[in-house]
């Protein structure tokens, strides 16, 4: 969600911001923009849309030679995706870029109008601008900090000053990496839009400002200059290319067995190195998105066989409710980005409650990894396909894990359950589910032209459900909805229409039976059934048939199905697969 780039060095600064643009794209946006300097002078060119008709629009034109630039992929919060919405913005003298939002806009533009400041966009980006520039006399750090004592709410900022021939950063619950080089240095949002040309960088902390010259970076924080450790990323520059896959996506889920090992190992050997469940007497899950659905895999495998209540909710309503933290607590949070607006609210309200908290988190320098008591690293490596996929499958699996312990910290094992023996085969069998392409491209045929389509599931084949059914909407536009195999008939069956897709989920032994009863109902209405399942069905022509593992991990081998379906039907409607309409992929807005 927005992306941030900024450069000050040797080389053409044009070539460097686009360039991170381009790595930031995965993010989400629907609009483009970028600001030169030079001297005293100030370019700034924008568009709407893609960033090639940002390119387009600046090698149309004469643009100066600098050495120093911003740039900003934005996506629409305050006002349409239009040009004069579109970062950079300018105010007087001052020139940036922002990430966030900032809450008290609308009440600082009112002030600012009646001091005879004109605005010319919606932004509450551009309120900030004037605010800045109200305080710069001459110091630029003094005008920020003096700035941003006004203003609340979550800023991720790259500024130019008219007078000054430097570059600043600051940030507040929005991400921002000061990236390392010799005789230049960089801004971002993540190390993606610089991998190409430093690994090096500093990771700038709430309200740190950054004051950076080509050769230099200072890190101010209360006035007074301070230390920061140089962090170095192991990312490889080829990690977030394609590989030759035709999408991201695509990619990401062929990683699914690879990644998955990685995940895994360390637990397999040992599976104390996992946290114990059994210290707390309540757990809650809480996450946004597919990390919220892989918390309800979690969730029904904690209860079914671990005996263990667990609460979950979506962190957008948790942080807001009156949650009542009177048992011994831990609350699990599970990020892909750990940048989540929502999730990070979340953490932040367990903490001023004194409850525990462990995050399940990809991105090891997040704000939910640096910010959370303990951490669970699941080793997905890049994730760009907004879409995610292989995180989800190992979310999924680190819950299973954490299931699978507590039972047996639980004494609930039963002797013959080889659960550990299964995890090691999965690797495998993701690999053998994933290579069945040409069935998922069949289903595909059959569905892409449909404008409603159902799955349904009961218990763990539910909370699959809503996965599946999430995928397939963000990628491909249909309109999905997941449902509880037994509450379709409470008002939902009356949608159902003859040759109406219908997905049902059947993996659990011990509820086949009433599973099985509801397909007959939408089947005797007309839906057209595709059963995917752990065992073959007699008399069902569409079905997808994956192997049969112990119950802790099936969902991992039936999610990959639905994740290429969903891929295959979005490519057949021709949609943008990796970075699908309206989305983002690092939701740091609430
Ligand atoms: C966005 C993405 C989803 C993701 C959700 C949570 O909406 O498009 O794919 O599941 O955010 O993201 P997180 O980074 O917290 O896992």
């Amino acid at each position: 969600m927005c992306g941030i780039i900024g450069y000050i060095g040797e080389k053409n600064p044009v070539e460097v911001l686009i360039n991170g643009l381009k790595c930031l794209e995965y993010r989400g946006y629907d609009s483009a923009g970028i600001a030169l300097k030079e001297k005293d002078e100030i370019e700034v060119i924008k568009s709407v849309g893609k960033i090639v008709n940002l390119e387009e629009k600046i090698k149309s034109q004469e643009i100066m030679e600098s050495h120093l630039g911003i740039a900003h992929t934005r996506w629409a919060t305050h006002g349409k995706p239009t040009e004069e919405n579109a970062h950079p913005h300018t105010v007087g003298k001052v020139t940036l870029v922002h990430n966030g939002i900032i809450e008290n806009a609308e009440e600082l533009r009112e002030k600012l109008k009646k001091e005879g400041v004109t605005f010319y966009s919606e932004t509450d980006t551009e309120v900030v601008a004037a605010l800045i520039n109200k305080y710069d006399k001459d110091n630029p750090i003094e005008a920020i900090e003096k700035a941003l004592k006004e203003v609340t709410g979550s800023y991720a900022l790259g500024i130019l000053f008219q007078e000054s021939e430097d570059l600043y950063a600051v940030r507040k619950d929005s991400p921002l990496i000061i990236g390392l080089g010799k005789n230049e240095n960089f801004i971002a949002s993540d190390i993606a839009a610089i991998i190409d040309y430093t690994n090096k960088y500093l990771l700038l902390e709430e309200r740190e400002i950054a004051h950076i010259t080509k050769e230099k970076v200072e890190i101010i924080k209360d006035k007074k200059v301070i230390g920061k450790e140089v962090q170095t990323t192991n990312l490889e520059r080829d990690a977030k290319d394609k590989n030759g896959y035709e999408h991201y996506m695509l990619k990401e889920i062929m990683e699914e067995p690879v990644v998955l090992e990685k995940t895994f190992k360390p637990y397999l050997e040992n599976l104390d190195n996992l946290p114990d469940l059994t210290d707390y007497e309540e757990i809650h899950v809480v996450a946004c998105g597919s990390a919220m659905y892989a918390g309800m895999i979690g969730k029904t495998l904690l209860e079914e066989y671990a005996n263990t209540k667990v609460e979950i909710d979506v962190a957008s309503e948790y942080r807001y409710k009156n949650i009542i933290y009177d048992r011994k607590t831990l609350v699990i949070l599970i990020s892909q980005s750990g940048e989540t607006a929502d999730t990070i609210a979340a953490m932040r309200k367990a903490k001023e409650n004194n409850v525990d908290t462990l995050a399940i988190v990809n991105v090891k320098t997040s704000t939910i990894a640096r910010e959370s008591d303990s951490q669970i690293f699941i080793e997905a490596g890049p994730e760009i396909a907004v879409a995610t996929t292989k995180a989800y499958i190992l979310q999924v699996g680190i819950m299973a894990l954490l299931a699978y312990k507590t039972a047996l910290t639980k004494g609930l094992v039963k002797e013959n359950e080889k659960v550990l023996q299964e995890a090691e085969k999965l690797p495998r069998l993701i690999k053998e589910v994933l290579d069945r392409r040409e069935e998922y491209k069949k289903i595909a045929k059959g569905i892409y032209n449909k404008e409603d389509i159902f799955f349904i599931g009961r218990k763990i084949d539910y909370a699959t459900s809503q996965e599946g059914s999430l995928k397939l909407k963000e990628v491909s536009y249909i309109h999905s909805e997941a449902y509880q195999a037994g509450e379709l008939k409470h008002g939902t069956i009356s949608l159902i229409e003859d040759g109406m897709p219908v997905f049902a989920i059947v993996t659990d032994d011990t509820i086949k039976d009433k599973t099985v009863s509801n397909i007959e109902e939408v089947k005797s209405r007309g839906a057209k059934t595709i059963i995917i399942s752990n065992e073959s069905w007699e008399n069902q022509k569409l079905q997808i048939v994956v192997p049969k593992i112990s119950p802790y991990f099936q969902p991992i081998l039936i999610v990959p199905t639905l994740q290429l379906i969903a891929y295959e039907t979005a490519k057949l409607r021709g949609c943008d697969i990796d970075k699908p309409k309206n989305l983002a992929k690092s939701v740091t807005v609430e």
